[in-house]
């Protein structure tokens, strides 16, 4: 079988975790990374053998060689970038959130409409952690009866200090939002992936916690906790705290909220479902099990085990029960999932976010951020 080549744009934090999924994948072979920061992209292409290294968007889509690229740029490049990879006719795994707004969000997902060979995947990753692939497959089986609730929480700390600093706090960069944009996507994304209804109505309350922060003159890397030694104090705009009441499709009601200055939290991603006879809750940190709550019965933990697991979940878990997986196989998951359908010639809905899913959750977000402002529930569909 002939392998996908695969060109990665973007070598900074996440590059590094897509470099390594696809090392990871047989259906595929990385041929090229690119990124503007010449000395980072050779300095990765080194330290991995990867064998072609560019400087630019176009110069890596310029190579025949290539047939699917990665785009792993900060926000307010994705729609750009993402135009353009379409429109070379390369398959596209872009990073989250699809664009900065809705409506640029909206013509990404019309234009890749107008080439059908063209696979293009989000990359929203949580879905395919074997025991949320094993809760969606419980739900749609009836296991828990209808969906009442979803609730949740997505913490971090990484923005805890205010020498702590990310492009995704600048509005111009990470567009109007920092942590719904960043990690409520993921929440939200995972919820409709798992119960099958969309969330139509929301009522946000969002801060900014620190109104100033120190902003190293210097490029840093995402999440590093080292203090600057040279900086300029900034005013913030995007928060870092959002809690979202909301309400699904199907008459469900749900609550969430997330934030990056949670001290002791580095990627506490968790979330509940409750329906008519059951529920089931699942927490990142614990990845390898879904706790099952009963009235009427023993509660209980369903232990990732390939042996018994869904055959809907199967695909996605490798090592035996008791060998630990966690967040890098889960990611690597998702990259698969995007290689496996094109592979098998891209027909019907596939698992992984694709970009009408994506620009679904650009639209909740900024109906996040008009809620909070007007102090007033937003509908969305
Ligand atoms: N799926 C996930 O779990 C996850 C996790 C982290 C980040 N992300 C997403 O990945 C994206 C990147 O985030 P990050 O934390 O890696 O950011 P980062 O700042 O660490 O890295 C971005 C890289 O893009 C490069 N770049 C900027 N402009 C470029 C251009 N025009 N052409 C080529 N390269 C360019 C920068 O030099 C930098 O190396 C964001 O959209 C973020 O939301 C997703």
């Amino acid at each position: 079988m002939k392998k996908i080549k695969t060109g990665i744009i973007g070598m900074g934090y996440i590059g590094e975790s897509h470099i390594e999924a696809v090392r990871r994948i047989g259906l595929c072979s990385l041929a090229a990374v690119a990124d503007t920061n010449t000395e980072l992209a050779k300095s990765k292409a080194e330290t991995y053998g990867i064998e072609k290294c560019y400087n630019s968007v176009d110069e890596l889509l310029a190579d025949p060689d290539i047939d699917a690229v990665h785009n792993c740029t900060p926000n307010f490049l994705h729609t750009q970038i993402n135009e353009k990879i379409i429109r070379s006719g390369k398959h596209l795994l872009s990073e989250k959130p699809l664009a900065t707004t809705y409506k640029e969000a909206q013509y990404i997902a019309e234009l890749a409409k107008q080439y059908p060979q063209v696979v293009a995947a989000v990359n929203f990753n949580y879905r395919m952690n074997p025991m949320v692939q094993e809760m969606k497959s419980r739900i749609a089986n009836g296991d828990i009866g209808e969906v009442r609730l979803a609730t949740g929480s997505y913490l971090q700390d990484w923005l805890l200090y205010d020498t702590d600093y990310s492009w995704r706090l600048e509005p111009e960069v990470a567009g109007n939002s920092c942590c719904i944009a960043d990690i409520g996507s993921h929440w939200m994304d995972a919820v409709q992936h798992v119960t099958g209804h969309k969330i139509t109505e929301v009522m946000a309350d969002l801060a900014t916690v620190i109104p100033v922060r120190k902003k190293p003159k210097k490029q840093t890397e995402t999440f590093t906790s080292a203090v600057p030694s040279e900086y300029e104090e900034v005013e913030i705009k995007n928060e870092e705290y959002g809690a979202v009441m909301f309400r699904l499709n199907n008459g469900a009601r749900g609550v969430y909220y997330v934030s990056e200055v949670c001290a002791g939290h580095g990627c506490y991603f968790n979330f509940e479902i409750n329906g008519s006879k059951a529920s089931l809750k699942w927490n990142q940190e614990e990845n390898d099990r879904l706790w099952m709550g009963f009235r009427d019965d023993d509660n209980r933990f369903i232990i990732r085990n390939p042996n018994t697991i869904s055959a809907e979940a199967k695909p996605y878990t490798q090592l035996a029960m008791g060998h630990p997986e966690g967040w890098n196989d889960a990611f690597k998951g998702n990259i698969y999932a995007f290689y496996k359908y094109i592979a098998d010639g891209g027909k019907g809905k596939p698992l992984f976010a694709n970009l009408d899913d994506a620009a679904y959750i650009v639209k909740l977000t900024e109906a996040i951020v008009e809620s909070s402002k007007k102090r007033m529930w937003v509908k969305v569909d």
